[in-house]
């Protein structure tokens, strides 16, 4: 799991210095298809299907301003000012990686900014509770008691990965202290909050897929494929850590 999330690491930076405005959907995708095919990786996304859904026909999501997540790259063209987030999984060997970013297109506004660094940051204080022996609850709400003043997705979430991306347990982005499970070493978890500048309501679109806020705000989603230890979770699908985990 840890080569499955080092090469989702490596693709996702490929992916973040290729967003400009002028690029579509359909060539972040190609270039995602590339360079996981370059590393002897799968794209986990292509052809999901789970419950009876369309199958996924991309190796990323691409999710546009007031679209959360599962949006369906192609020929839409990103300007300057909007912000786009990346969903990428990568299987290697049988191991699942899954892993999320939001990115502003250009120069965004300040309150586009904030979104996505509060979104973030909530994103470390949840890997940060997410210690041998805590509560699955202490995560939630590590994340959820970051937003704030945000609409706080609750009908998608974080989940376990492994040999498949969905596995146990379901991980909601806000929650009471000490509930739920208990975290042991070795588990593999995807923390992923969803964070919008109005309410938390979402609706998905007619392709079957794209999940965008039903008030049409503003959204940020960030994603990392941990492994839970005794002590400080082991961040999978980064290279290195950001200065937001550094700083604690
Ligand atoms: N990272 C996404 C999640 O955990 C998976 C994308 S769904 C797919 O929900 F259809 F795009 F594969
Ligand atoms: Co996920």
């Amino acid at each position: 799991m840890r080569e499955a999330g080092r090469l989702n690491a490596e693709v996702r930076a490929i992916l973040q210095d290729a967003i400009e405005p002028g690029i579509t959907g359909r060539a972040l995708d190609e270039l995602a298809r590339r360079e996981i095919a370059r590393r002897g990786g799968e794209p986990t996304f292509v052809g999901y299907a789970p419950g009876g859904r369309p199958p996924y026909p991309g190796a990323i999501c691409f999710s546009v301003n007031e679209e959360l997540v599962h949006g369906i790259p192609g020929e839409r063209v990103l300007q300057e000012g909007d912000i786009v987030s990346i969903d990428l999984g990568l299987t290697y060997r049988g191991w699942v990686s899954d892993a999320a970013f939001t990115a502003g297109v250009g120069v965004i506004t300040a309150e586009a900014q904030r979104l996505l660094d509060v979104t973030e940051a909530a994103l470390w204080k949840g890997i940060a509770a997410a210690r041998g022996g805590a509560a699955l609850g202490d995560v939630s709400f590590a994340i959820g008691s970051t937003a704030e003043g945000y609409g706080i997705v609750d009908e998608y979430g974080g989940h376990g990965v492994g040999r498949r991306m969905h596995e146990e347990p379901h991980i909601v982005n806000k929650g009471r202290p000490g509930s739920g499970l208990r975290l042991k070493a070795g588990m593999v978890l995807a923390l992923e909050p969803m964070f919008a500048l109005g309410h938390q309501a979402t609706v998905e679109g007619p392709d079957g897929w794209t999940v965008r806020m039903r008030d049409g705000s503003l959204c940020a989603h960030f994603e990392e494929t941990i492994a839970v230890t005794d002590g400080a979770a082991e961040v999978l699908t980064r290279i290195e850590a950001p200065a937001a985990q550094r700083a604690g």
